[in-house]
């Protein structure tokens, strides 16, 4: 293990968009049998954008949140980063947008960063590292993943939708999780998994293969993980982790994803420690759906917001997966306090608040996004930090409440 100070997570904040689709419903319209939706890909709910909802709204409102738990105002942070993969304009960065809405100061790298739901993570290590080299100079970073996962009306993708964002502001002196420098197994190629042409919308994917590229992938991260650790005195490798958050594209992924890592330890039952080093994990991404970029972090979460006290001063492994394809698995240990805080977010009352969306109610919604980057934006009104539309070619939002 490294002795580098322990640069890592200091706060977090969520967002997600306030209506669902609940996923038995859509499989009933679609002549489907629900518990294929809901045990077989093991996602009961996903989150639905509005259409004053976009990546730029659903980052915004996570970053406000996540500074509101640190107690900063912003003046403490010098680097602004967003992963994304359904940014809002080819040039200007989400980060932008974000920077403007919160009001954030001018003395700061901003920037996006992409590589499908790995772009997040990539933003994240870039940072940390920027923090450990001194060049921070006491300074935070906050980091935002923000997506709109989409597929299609009546392909296969379409249960493995959802949208959400999650915001990770990183310092020298973090409250949540310390994340072990140096410590990263990395694995990636040239792949066509899933992708998303310029012209659409939608993303594309080759689901089984990249369920398969998914597994590749892991394993060629873990075994490098395992390359650079010390020997441990457990019998399995991964029993060194209190518990381990994967990329979560719908929960099914991360049964599966844990079975393979525990055959790689040469686990006879690999199926035995799920509930125990896995399940926590997966209550907040069952609700919302694939948040890409922020999947991970939302398993973070649902685990830090989960855990319990018995969870602080132990290690987590940490996997995260982009198609194309990037993955790293990495750890950290959960800091004192980390599991009351996070609970202070409230997400399991503010999902239950959730307005639930009939099918017709949700296709509706699904056609009418695709104009809304085109929309006029009307009169300029709108509630806080959400999208009015376009004026004079121009992306506008409702500014934060005076
Ligand atoms: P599918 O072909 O419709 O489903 O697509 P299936 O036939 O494979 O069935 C799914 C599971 O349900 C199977 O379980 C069935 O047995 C089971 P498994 O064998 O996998 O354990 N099942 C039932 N269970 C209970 N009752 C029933 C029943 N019927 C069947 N009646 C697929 C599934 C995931 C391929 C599709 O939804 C898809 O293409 N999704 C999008 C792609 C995706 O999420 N890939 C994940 C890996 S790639 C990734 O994570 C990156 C990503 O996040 C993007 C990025 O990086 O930006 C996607």
């Amino acid at each position: 293990m490294s002795m580098s100070p322990p640069v890592g997570i200091d706060s977090l904040g969520v967002a997600f968009p306030s209506q669902y689709l609940e996923l038995a419903d859509l499989a009933d319209a679609r002549g489907v049998a629900p518990s294929k939706f809901v045990d077989g890909l093991g996602t009961r709910r996903m989150a639905v954008p509005g259409e004053d909802e976009d990546t730029v709204t659903l980052a915004a409102r996570a970053a406000r949140e996540a500074l509101a738990l640190a107690g900063s105002n912003g003046e403490d942070v010098g680097l602004l980063a967003v992963g994304t993969e359904t940014a809002v304009d080819h040039s200007k960065p989400v980060a932008s947008f974000v920077q403007g809405l919160l009001q954030l100061p001018r003395a700061m790298r901003v920037f996006e960063t992409k590589h499908a739901c790995y772009g997040g993570t990539a933003a994240l290590q870039l940072a940390l590292d920027w923090i450990r080299s001194g060049s921070a100079r006491g300074k935070k970073a906050l980091v935002i993943c923000s997506d709109i996962a989409r597929y299609g009306l009546r392909t296969a993708g379409e249960p493995t939708q959802g949208a959400g964002a999650v915001a990770l502001l990183l310092s020298e002196a973090p409250r949540l999780v310390a994340l072990d420098a140096g410590m990263s197994g990395i694995f990636s190629q040239d792949v066509n998994d899933f992708w998303r042409p310029l012209y659409s919308k939608d993303a594309q994917v080759d689901g089984h293969f990249s369920v398969k590229c998914y597994l590749e992938a892991l394993e060629g991260a873990y075994r490098g993980y395992q390359g650079l650790a010390a020997p441990t005195a457990h019998a399995r490798f991964s029993d060194r982790f209190a518990a381990i958050a994967y990329h979560v594209p719908y929960g099914k992924m991360a049964v599966k994803a844990h079975r393979h890592l525990r055959t790689l330890d040469w686990d006879p039952a690999p199926d035995a420690s799920f509930e125990r080093l896995v399940a926590p994990s997966l209550h907040f991404p069952a609700e919302i759906g694939n948040v890409y970029t922020g999947s991970l972090y939302l398993a973070l979460t649902s685990l830090l917001a989960s855990g319990g006290e018995g969870l602080e001063g132990q290690q987590v492994g940490l996997f995260s997966y982009g198609s194309g394809s990037c993955a790293e698995f990495f750890s950290g240990t959960v800091l004192g306090g980390a599991t009351a805080r996070v609970r202070s977010l409230r997400i399991p009352e503010r999902l239950a608040a959730r307005r639930r969306l009939t099918v017709p109610e949700y296709e509706a919604v699904m056609v009418s996004r695709e104009e809304m980057d085109a929309r006029p934006a009307g009169d300029g009104k709108g509630a806080p930090f959400h999208y009015l539309g376009v004026a004079a070619h121009r992306r506008t939002y409702a500014p934060a409440e005076s």
